[in-house]
């Protein structure tokens, strides 16, 4: 890890031995070859160990290139993006106009990735979106430059209402954050569940990131649904875990979500996610030796098990290996770069993903069910479940 302090100072060191007429000129090329790799994550706040998990998953794809990309060396430059939509635009600036990033990875939350994307695209850096499912990125304001290698909100959720009413559960009560990734996840779970058969009896929210859930549970305990569905995710979800339960609701209401829910909070909601449903490209337990092998590889690594956030942070890193390779490493051949990656098959933990026209990944999806702090599959909810990359024209 290159720190800032130490870029400028080096970089500060070569000017004066410049200016001196005493500049190296290997080491002048070997820093100015190595290819910049620019994290805009969450560090801090409810979406903190997403922003960790996503970092750790594309280093290690990157560590199984002994480092490097297409044949260089590679430095990294990180951005708290703090999950503050407010400072999108100006914390993605400094890593492409200050840190000269070629490449920026992030980030978690839609909204600021709103803000990235206003970047990627004024700029055109190559912009890869390791988790935030805005729909936006890839359906209106799809671009050349930027590729999403997780999902988008609606796709978890598109194979969602099917799984409930097949369960019995026809009546349901929505609950999320009151913002793009919530409404947009309900956007999926209104159309699956209303063409299953279901009714949505009742859509609640709180602003993002609010944890304060007990008078929306007491006035779910009073619908009576059969199920209730929501998107919830990071330290919030874990807290919606367990309130939900200590509520008493879990005895005779079933708990499904976008499987976000159930995602790197095992351990911290207990018993409480026991028995929960969801649908999610990706589960623990995936009983394949590529999935086997990367959950050993990053436990031995990083000292902690990987979530879904690992595995599209690991997939990342795999789709810019593919395409850096392909170029040798020269990131400005743009054509040939771009080209490889939107040909690219991922083998990832999760399954064999492909690349839409849009740039977002075709991919199964999982039903999971939580059993003993792990995320059982009970089946495909749906294969190849692509977005409808409505009104994508790519420039
Ligand atoms: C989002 O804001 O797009 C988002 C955040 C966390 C998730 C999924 C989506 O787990």
């Amino acid at each position: 890890m290159t720190t800032r302090r130490h870029v400028l100072t080096h970089g500060a060191a070569l000017f004066g031995a410049a200016s001196s007429g005493l500049l190296l000129p290997q080491l002048a090329l070997a820093q100015s070859n190595k290819v910049r790799v620019g994290f805009m994550l969450p560090y801090t706040g409810t979406f903190a160990q997403l922003g960790v998990a996503i970092e750790n998953g594309f280093r290690m794809a990157l560590d199984e290139q002994g480092g490097k990309l297409g044949g260089r060396e590679v430095e990294f430059f990180k951005v708290d993006d703090e999950s503050n939509p407010a400072k999108g635009i100006e914390n993605a600036q400094r890593l492409v106009q200050r840190d000269r990033v070629d490449v920026l990875v992030g980030t978690v939350h839609s909204g600021v990735q709103m803000g990235i994307h206003r970047v990627a695209r004024d700029t055109g850096v190559l912009s890869l979106i390791p988790n935030a499912g805005v729909h936006a990125a890839t359906r209106a304001l799809c671009a050349p430059n930027v590729f999403r290698t997780s999902f988008t909100n609606s796709q978890p959720t598109l194979a969602l209402g099917k799984a409930m009413v097949e369960r019995g559960h026809k009546k349901a009560v929505w609950i999320t954050w009151n913002y793009a990734a919530g409404e947009e996840a309900y956007e999926g779970f209104e159309q699956s569940y209303t063409a299953a058969g279901g009714t949505i009896v009742k859509k609640l929210g709180l602003p993002f990131p609010n944890v304060e859930f007990q008078a929306l549970l007491t006035e779910i305990a009073a619908l009576k649904p059969d199920a209730v569905a929501c998107f919830f995710a990071g330290g919030g979800a874990a807290k919606f875990l367990r309130d939900f339960h200590a509520a008493g609701l879990h005895k005779t209401i079933q708990l499904y979500g976008s499987g976000f829910l159930t995602e790197g909070v095992l351990e911290a909601a207990g018993e409480a996610a026991n028995g929960v449903l969801t649908t999610m490209h990706y589960s623990d337990s995936l009983d394949t030796p590529r999935n086997k092998q990367f959950r050993l590889n990053y436990a031995k690594a990083f000292k902690m098990q990987p979530d879904v956030y690992a595995v599209q942070g690991y997939d990342t890193g795999l789709l810019l290996v593919q395409g850096a390779n392909k170029v040798k490493g020269d990131l400005s051949n743009k054509k040939d770069l771009y080209a490889a990656m939107e040909g690219a098959v991922i083998d990832s933990p999760r399954g064999k993903w492909t690349m839409s026209k849009a740039h977002n990944p075709v991919q199964d999806m999982y039903l999971r069910k939580v059993e003993n702090k792990e995320n059982k599959v009970i089946g495909i909810a749906q294969k190849a479940v692509a977005d409808p990359a409505t009104g994508c024209k790519m420039a």
